[in-house]
């Protein structure tokens, strides 16, 4: 059998784990979840981040991970969360991966989630194998973004937190929780989607954009019709688990 390392996803409700093959991306045991605390403090989130990452490992005690990855959803630079735009503010400039570290037992690589969800797509899902400029956007309480360059990450490009039309950051206009918060239809929510998505392709000139998050779910009925980017605009094809399965790659590759 193929090397297994960890995955952690930690977000703003739910924080999940699994083993992950990295030869194929696949989750080779069940996954873990546990509600995020409330406040998400960095004490709190590693505390629970030690419990889910227990239970995964006492559910398969024979298959021993060769390397830890854990998402957060912020700028992270060396192993320091910078930002906080949708999680407790004590993050910034937290030392989250040695916390986390510490928390286990075990080295852990942490990134961006957005950045893991895009390695998941460039690795094993929409993007595997497209050369140039690859465009990954998270649609779900915030805009994540994850840019490669053949194959490559520039990572924390922090898409979402751009102003535009006057909307600063973006994402406050163009996500999933603007789309229900503010009761928009699909036709409405998507016209917002589609004025974003000319202006990144005039910034970047990608060869393909991919959509992941929630809305994902809803690409081919609702989205993608409704589309004029004049790029190729596709669905992620990992969904849920796109960020365990990144963090995990990720982990391994840079052992
Ligand atoms: C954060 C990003 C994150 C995105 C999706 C944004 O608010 O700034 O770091 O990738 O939400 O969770």
């Amino acid at each position: 059998m193929s090397d297994v390392a960890l995955g952690i996803d930690i977000g703003g409700s739910g924080i999940k784990a699994a083993l992950v093959d990295v030869a194929n991306g696949a989750l080779v045991a069940e996954r873990v979840r546990l509600d995020t605390p409330q406040p998400a403090t960095p004490t709190a989130i590693a505390e629970t981040v030690a419990e889910v990452v227990r239970s995964v490992r006492a559910a398969e005690p024979d298959l021993v991970p060769t390397a830890f990855g854990a998402t957060f959803p912020a700028v992270v630079q060396g192993g320091v969360t910078m930002s906080a735009a949708n999680v407790d503010d004590a993050w910034i400039g937290d030392a989250a991966e040695a916390r986390l570290r510490e928390a286990i037992g075990e080295r852990v690589h942490l990134l961006n989630d957005a950045d893991a969800a895009g390695l998941a797509e460039v690795g094993f899902g929409a993007a595997r194998h497209v050369r140039g400029v690859v465009l990954v956007l998270t649609l779900g309480t915030g805009v994540g973004s994850a840019l490669f360059v053949d194959g490559v990450l520039v990572p924390n490009t922090e898409f979402g937190h751009l102003e535009f039309r006057g909307h600063a950051p973006v994402e406050r206009w163009v996500s999933d929780r603007a789309r229900r918060e503010e009761g928009l239809s699909w036709k409405h929510w998507t016209k917002r989607l589609d004025t974003y998505l000319r202006y990144l392709a005039g910034l970047f000139s990608p060869d393909l954009i991919v959509l992941g998050g929630g809305v994902s779910k809803r690409f081919d009925d609702k989205i993608a019709p409704r589309l004029d980017v004049g790029v190729p605009v596709t669905a992620a094809a990992l969904r849920n688990e796109a960020g365990i399965v990144g963090a995990a790659w990720q982990a391994h590759r840079m052992r």
